[in-house]
């Protein structure tokens, strides 16, 4: 996760349990890592670092922000990124009322045209953990919609 992620969840939230957490950031990058049971917390000056010290997983999650996923799909674009394999896990959001909704942070990086939906039964695949129940297709909640959904790369898209 980018460094605005990791200082956007409460002190007493992270380490995020049962899993590495690696944060990419300069400002931080001297920070020491820490190690407790089942979780590692790891800082990186940049995402090649980070995905380095990520190696020996099988799977890696980005969890954002804006800035890191951004940087992800412009390696996983670049020669230099040719060996990652990327999906996208989004939760598209909307008002209910179809009312416009102010934001402030933008995925500029997923250009929908280059990316393939797929189905829900591949999302609960690709998750390959029964203990997630992913709800199909749009949720209501509240005033908002959401829907959870899975893309991979089209094939054809440079
Ligand atoms: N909807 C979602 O899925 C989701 C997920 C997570 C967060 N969020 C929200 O998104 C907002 C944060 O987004 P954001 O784009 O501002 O933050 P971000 O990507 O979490 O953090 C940005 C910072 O991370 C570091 N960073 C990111 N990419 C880097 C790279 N390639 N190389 C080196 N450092 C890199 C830099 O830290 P330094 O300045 O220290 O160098 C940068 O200033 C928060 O409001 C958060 O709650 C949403």
């Amino acid at each position: 996760m980018g460094r605005a992620t990791w200082e956007s969840i409460p002190p007493k939230f992270r380490p995020l349990p049962r899993r590495d957490n690696i944060i990419v950031s300069r400002a931080l990058a001297a920070t020491a890592s820490e190690s407790t049971t089942g979780t590692r917390t790891v800082f990186c000056d940049s995402l090649a670092a980070a995905l380095a010290a990520a190696a020996e997983s099988k799977r890696i999650y980005i969890i954002g922000g804006a800035q890191l996923y951004n940087s992800v799909l412009e390696l996983a674009a670049s020669p230099a990124g040719a060996g990652l394999d990327v999906r996208v896990l989004m939760t598209q959001v909307a008002r209910a009322d179809g009312s416009e909704i102010a934001c402030d942070t933008f995925f500029t990086g997923f250009v929908p045209t280059q990316w393939q939906k797929q189905s829900h039964a591949d999302l609960v695949r690709f998750l390959d953990n029964e203990a997630i129940e992913v709800p199909q297709g749009k949720v209501v909640e509240n005033d908002y919609e959401f829907e959870f959904t899975y893309w991979t790369k089209r094939t054809d898209a440079n």
